[in-house]
């Protein structure tokens, strides 16, 4: 007997290892047999990691022989007609039918992948053979923490989303109140759009409008696709803007004055008379502080104008951890009519330890 270490050979004497006896009682009649052939072709397997596979393997006049599978990669034997060859304890064979040889693997492994062969032991032996594929959906890497990013306006910041998964996950960007995320390749280029694609997503120079949520999402068309929040929170100090400085009405009237603050982190906000004296809400006094976006807000006074003593500057603040701001409205009586002059940025600001003044032009407008 010529022993080479063929798949075949290799099959052959551990068959005869196994069924001693048997084989060689049939072997004498096998002339008068029709020949074993394969009913059908074995098929691929796709299969999401952590499912069952099973090889289906259809033999036509199997006589005296036996069906093996084997690991053709490693040349492997895994079964042998109705036994389990490997102590992995995930493997099965079936023998449902008189055709039909089934190799089912539980719980399949990114190690399974490879090719399966089922093998019959005839001479000539004949084998056919098939693929398993085994997909991971994707999973993001959840290495740098905290959903919550916090940058200075004006700075740096990177986004960082790594996945892994078989295939190699795509990932993409976007925010999650749908507006378009900003590129900016070079200083004065830059361009919008709606998903960016990329396992890091960089802001140079970010704006107060690029401050939200941002969705990373990771798919490789294996279900589920993941994603992953990230919250962008830009910070700068209050800024104010009043866009009627001059507001007027008869004695006896009711009157509202009107800022607008922009600032995160979210600032505290008061008014306060020209005097510093901070004006409490009661009886004559009330405020109101409206959220126009995330950063910013309209606070709004509404008082009676009763006297003349209710005359003269209102400032209204607005204080972060950042620093501090101020805008200024001049309120005179005798005047019907809203003034629409004078709109713009009237403010104060204190940012950090640096203290510098933005704009303080306050024309003071006379009235006739
Ligand atoms: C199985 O995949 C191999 C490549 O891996 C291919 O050559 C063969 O034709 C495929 N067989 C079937 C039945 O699709
Ligand atoms: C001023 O507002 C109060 C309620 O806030 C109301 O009762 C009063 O009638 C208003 N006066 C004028 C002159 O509109």
């Amino acid at each position: 007997m010529v022993v080479d270490m063929t798949t075949a050979s290799f099959f052959l004497l551990a068959l005869l290892h196994i069924l001693t006896g048997i084989d060689g009682q049939h072997h004498h009649n096998s002339a008068n047999m029709p020949a074993p052939s394969f009913g059908s072709t074995m098929e691929n397997i796709t299969v999401i990691n952590g499912r069952d596979a099973s090889f289906t393997c259809v033999v036509l006049n199997i006589g005296p022989h036996r069906v093996a599978w084997i690991k053709a990669d490693d040349k492997g034997i895994l079964a042998m007609h109705d036994r389990v060859l490997t102590n992995n304890a995930r493997l099965s064979v079936l023998h449902s039918d008189l055709h039909t040889w089934t190799l089912h693997i539980r719980d399949v492994h990114r190690s399974d992948r490879g090719v399966y062969m089922c093998q019959i032991n005839s001479d000539p032996m004949l084998s056919q053979t098939a693929s398993l594929e085994v997909v991971v959906p994707p999973d993001i890497l959840n290495e740098e923490g905290g959903g919550e990013v916090l940058i200075p306006e004006g700075g740096m910041a990177r986004l960082s989303c790594k996945a892994k998964g078989f295939p190699q996950p795509r990932v993409t960007w976007r925010r999650e109140d749908g507006q378009d995320i900003v590129i900016r390749s070079g200083a004065l280029q830059k361009q919008r759009v709606s998903i960016f694609e990329g396992e890091v997503l960089t802001f140079h120079k970010i704006t107060r409008s690029e401050m939200g949520a941002y969705l990373c999402i990771a798919s490789n068309n294996v279900p589920p696709s993941v994603s992953r929040r990230i919250v962008v929170n830009v910070h700068f100090y209050p800024i104010i803007q009043v866009h009627n400085q001059l507001v007027g009405g008869p004695l006896g009237s009711n009157i509202t004055l009107d800022c607008m603050v922009e600032a995160s982190p979210k600032p505290i906000n008061y008014w306060a008379r020209e005097s510093g004296e901070i004006i409490i809400p009661n009886d004559k006094y009330r405020m109101e502080e409206l959220d126009v976006n995330t950063y910013t807000t309209r606070l709004r006074l509404h008082l009676k104008l009763s006297s003349n003593a209710d005359e003269g500057g209102y400032k209204c603040c607005s204080k972060n951890s950042i620093g501090d701001s101020e805008g200024t409205i001049t309120l005179q009586k005798g005047w019907r009519r809203k003034n629409r002059l004078g709109g713009g940025l009237t403010t104060t600001t204190r940012a950090g330890l640096k203290s510098w003044t933005a704009s303080m032009t306050l024309t003071v407008l006379r009235w006739r």
